[in-house]
């Protein structure tokens, strides 16, 4: 095979590609406006809101925590209606990934696929745990307690080395696979996976605990998500309907102890603390992208897809500002800090009695989030391979379900892992950072596509271009500015990672190469 010159990296596609080439059976196209928007809702309201939401108001935003919710909903707001055009041009699976390919070239449309790949996985790892401390709290009062061993996950840095030996085992591995036909990459798997092993062996005996909580609920979803979409997108449907209504719920009962007193000072930690505030709690907001991952078992992506964007996002972030303003209106916002913010408000304002079917409510809310991040991945994962960026088999669709059940299998594992490994808090900035810098190239994506095609036809136009996806790129940014150091090493080292493997496998497989 002639290896291309590394210009060709930056190779698009051109429009009307997107949806030409499967591998296997095809997707069943049995989804509708309903289902995507209601699969929207199920994926943006969980931890975020019912977790997050505490240490946003009592540690960087304050009374203001309102204010860093509507910056975080315009940012989102704006992207959205950017989402909504690409994913009307360009309706097939793929999301930002598809997306930049078209518009930037390979090598970024694998890595903004790449990076929310990771945002996703470490997202619902970071979600799962959340779903295990709230059956913990959910338990308490029958007096069952969850040993130690089976709910919590190992010290930090016993986790972090786990992962560590298990990724670097496995890409040895992957590295000795494909390289099976000679080149760097025939030999330089025998250090990576010995590196892993090694790293393994010396972490293994250190693990007093785990969190299998988490591990289970992981693998009960990818299970169902194994079994067909129609099914796991009926289920998610169902419960957005009740956590639409808990959330609902909540700003109700809340609204009848509103305190003005509490909304002052607006500003205790300054505007800074609002636009941390506004980049931490932007992870409440994420998953209204992962319906742009549907578009291959949708009845009529270009008019679903844009519609669904818009109207779960909109539904979201009216609920959420309600959410922080009557929250921090009802207790002083320096007590809210509580490990399950929302229940101890409830608590507060005289609704104790409620909590544990509230708490269940979050239970069933947080299960909905974590069922749309897994599907996501293992749709991005799917197109990826499609396009030959990633190997064939990882995107193969089922004959019996039509679903791609090996990525799935992948995602599943890896999310489980990191998620028995790993506290909450952990890597949300990392979540952050990915889904951030996708919502960047989906900006710059719309925008060179008006210059690109300017008469390709549109069944949603982005207003005001360039200047909403100019500002969503923008508050993006300093958003992603605001996220700390070791956040952005973090983000590196993955970017890296990926960059590798495009390079080892990617580069020379892609459909697009001509030499192929
Ligand atoms: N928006 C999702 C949540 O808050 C990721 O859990």
């Amino acid at each position: 095979m002639k290896i291309p010159k590394f210009s060709a990296a930056f190779r698009r596609k051109t429009l009307g590609s997107a949806l030409v080439v499967h591998d296997g059976p095809p997707l069943k196209r049995v989804l509708g406006t309903f289902d995507l928007t209601m699969n929207g809702i199920a994926a943006i309201i969980g931890a975020g809101i019912f977790v997050l939401v505490g240490t946003v108001a009592s540690a960087h935003a304050g009374p203001g925590i309102w204010l860093s919710f509507s910056l975080s909903g315009l940012a989102c707001a704006c992207v959205a209606l950017a989402y909504a055009e690409l994913a009307g041009m360009l309706p097939s699976a793929g999301s930002v990934y598809e997306y930049a390919y078209h518009t930037m070239g390979e090598v970024i449309a694998f890595l903004m696929g790449w990076s929310v790949l990771v945002a996703y996985a470490v997202g619902s790892s970071a979600v799962a745990v959340a779903l295990s401390d709230y059956l913990e709290e959910l338990l308490r009062p029958t007096g069952i307690i969850l040993p130690t061993w089976l709910s919590q996950a190992p010290a930090h840095d016993v986790g972090a080395a786990i992962m560590l030996g298990a990724g670097s085992l496995a890409a040895g591995l992957v590295m000795h696979w494909l390289g099976r036909s000679g080149g760097l990459l025939s030999f330089l798997w025998v250090p990576l996976a010995a590196f892993g092993a090694f790293k393994l062996a010396i972490a293994l005996p250190l693990v007093t605990s785990i969190n299998l909580v988490a591990v289970a609920a992981i693998a009960l979803i990818s299970l169902h998500l194994y079994h067909g979409v129609k099914e796991s997108v009926r289920f998610t449907t169902f419960l957005s309907v009740i956590e639409t209504a808990l959330v609902i719920g909540f700003i109700v009962l809340t609204a009848g102890s509103f305190n003005t007193a509490n909304l002052e000072p607006l500003m205790p930690f300054g505007p800074l603390g609002i636009i941390s505030g506004a980049g931490t709690i932007f992870f409440a907001y994420i998953g209204f992208d992962s319906i742009t991952t549907m578009g291959d078992e949708c009845r009529q992506p270009e008019k679903s897809m844009p519609r669904a964007i818009i109207y779960s996002l909109a539904v979201c972030t009216v609920l959420y500002i309600l959410v922080g303003l009557t929250m921090v209106a009802a207790v002083p916002y320096a007590e809210l800090g509580a490990d399950a913010p929302l229940a101890f408000v409830l608590r507060k304002v005289g609704y104790g009695w409620l909590v544990s079917v509230f708490s269940l409510g979050v239970l069933i809310s947080i299960e909905s989030t974590l069922n749309v991040m897994l599907y996501a991945q293992s749709r991005i994962i799917m197109s990826m391979s499609r396009d030959r960026l990633l190997p064939p088999k990882i995107g193969a669709v089922s004959h019996k379900h039509h679903t791609p059940y090996v990525a799935i299998t992948v995602v599943g594992l890896f999310s489980a892992l990191a998620s028995g490994l790993f506290p909450i808090g952990t890597l949300a900035g990392l979540v952050n950072i990915g889904v951030m810098a996708a919502f960047v190239a989906v900006c710059i994506g719309v925008i060179v596509l008006r210059y690109l095609a300017p008469d390709a036809s549109r069944t949603f136009r982005c207003p005001l271009m360039p200047a909403v996806p100019a500002l969503g790129a923008l508050i993006s940014i300093v958003m992603m500015l605001s996220l700390g150091a070791q956040v952005w090493m973090l983000y590196g080292v993955a970017l890296l990672v990926g960059l590798l493997i495009y390079l080892a496998y990617g580069f020379k497989h892609s459909r697009l190469n001509s030499s192929n």
